[in-house]
């Protein structure tokens, strides 16, 4: 498909399908299949609805835990900024994915972001020992070096001209930095990649077949993990596993299990969301050719702006859960004590009472009001945004300088997923 020919779907889009609110059904497949502009049109209704609406959750076939009482879904800008900033009424610690799982599962999974305080704070207090400004600048010589050499490989292993753009671009840089940043081998990059696919492909065919599956993928990361930080607590290095395994807080160390669970976290965290950010960044520079010549031509000046853009417009993570602790309410609607409420981020960030022209990809967007792409602040605020908007910004500094016409030549494959906004492959070209 042509430059031209994809910049004019997009201004089509923006006339969003009247959906109406009877056949809306948030926990359907099919509904996260559907096309994205029937989804913009779902969440405009659900927004422009009074209260809030409640949901059945989905049917998970074969899944050995009993289905929960529903969800209600959170799509305005103003209702999900209100339960994130207020953890004492809407906690995380009864699982903040949709469904519910026994604790234990919770905290081996997620870890900390399925934690409330003391746990919660105990623990951020810990890892967050790794992400000091201090910790991150080390890593920043480190991001270029390797931005570079993905520009490089680039450059030498495709003559003609044309590759996929995840597997060779966005997928590498994350994959690496938050490999090297934790100190693991090159050798293991692949190892990872393929675990960290499984465990955030939930719902999409291509990437598991069973629970067995992703448990047993989640088991051996988590086995590796306790190795790796084992042996850095006896043998401390150059890398923030050893930084973490030697911090204390209050005169308490992180267990080997809490390490390896924290892992989990990390890698997949770190590594599919900004890949997809950097992804769907390109395919917005690619269908907004004006906002590209002048984020490539001024970008000491816009690329501030541009990446929290990219991650307002691509919004990698769609949604997370909390859980009521006490009878209350939000938007206009009343919740119960224990009853459950999904942020969905993607809508937050088109609320057209906040954004203006939303649907619109602009490097220049002021920076307030905040887009929620990275959580919408409070206790669980990403602990890796400054990583991911440096990653970022020196990726995109680099296909600028050094391939200035890269551009998206094909439709994306997109992750079937209703959690996480992927895309699996997409065709890149250059001149
Ligand atoms: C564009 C890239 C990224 C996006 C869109 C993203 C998005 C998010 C979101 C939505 C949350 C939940 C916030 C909340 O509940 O308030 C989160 C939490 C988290 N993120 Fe990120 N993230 C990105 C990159 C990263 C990177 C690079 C890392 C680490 C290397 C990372 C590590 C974490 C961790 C550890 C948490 C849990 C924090 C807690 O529970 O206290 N993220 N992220």
């Amino acid at each position: 498909m042509s430059r031209d020919t994809l910049s004019v779907s997009i201004v089509c889009d923006m006339t969003l399908p009247d959906v109406p609110l009877a056949e809306l059904d948030l926990s359907d497949v099919e509904f996260w299949k559907a096309p994205r502009d029937y989804r913009d049109g779902a969440f405009k209704k659900l927004r422009d609805t009074p209260g809030l609406i409640h949901f059945e959750e989905a049917l998970i076939p074969d899944s050995p835990f009993p289905r929960g009482a529903g969800y209600y879904a959170l799509t305005r800008h103003e209702d999900i900024w209100q339960v994130s900033r207020n953890a004492k009424v809407f906690c995380s610690s009864q699982g903040s994915n949709i469904g519910d799982l026994p604790q234990e599962m919770n905290e081996f999974f997620g870890s900390m972001i399925n934690m409330d305080d003391p746990k919660h704070f105990r623990l951020r207090s810990i890892v967050s020992k790794g992400f000091t400004p201090k910790e991150v600048s080390q890593v920043e010589e480190n991001v270029r070096v390797k931005a570079a050499e993905v520009v490089d490989r680039l450059l030498e292993q495709f003559p003609d001209k044309q590759c996929d753009f995840v597997e060779h671009v966005a997928a590498a840089l994350p994959l690496e930095i938050i490999c090297d940043m934790m100190g693991i081998p090159s050798d293991d990059y692949a190892k990872i990649f393929k675990w960290t696919n499984t465990i955030l492909g939930v719902g999409d065919p291509e990437f598991v077949g069973t629970l067995e599956d992703l448990m047993a993928h989640a088991l051996e990361m988590f086995m590796y993990a306790q190795a790796l930080g084992e042996d850095r607590r006896a043998n401390p290095r150059n890398d923030i596993t050893s930084v973490m395994m030697a911090a204390e807080v209050d005169g308490d160390q992180l267990s080997p299990q809490e390490f390896g669970s924290f892992f989990i976290l990390l890698v997949v965290a770190g590594n599919e969301t900004t890949r997809n950010a950097i992804s769907h960044g390109m395919k917005a520079l690619t269908d907004f050719p004006d906002q590209r010549e002048l984020l490539f031509s001024e970008y000491e000046t816009h690329s501030k702006t541009a990446m929290e853009e990219i991650v307002r417009y691509a919004t990698p993570v769609i949604h997370f859960r909390r859980t009521a602790t006490e009878d209350t309410s939000v938007g206009g609607q009343e919740i119960k004590a224990g009853e459950k409420v999904v942020m969905f981020y993607n809508s937050g960030n088109r609320d057209e009472r906040v954004f203006d022209d939303p649907y619109a990809f602009d490097v220049t967007r002021p920076m307030q009001p905040a887009q929620v792409g990275f959580g919408a602040g409070g206790p669980h605020f990403c602990l890796g945004a400054n990583l991911a908007r440096r990653e970022m910004t020196v990726m995109f500094d680099e296909i600028r300088r050094r391939l200035p016409s890269l551009r998206i030549s094909g439709e994306p494959d997109y992750l079937q997923s209703a959690f996480i906004n992927g895309i699996k492959r997409m065709p890149c070209e250059w001149d």
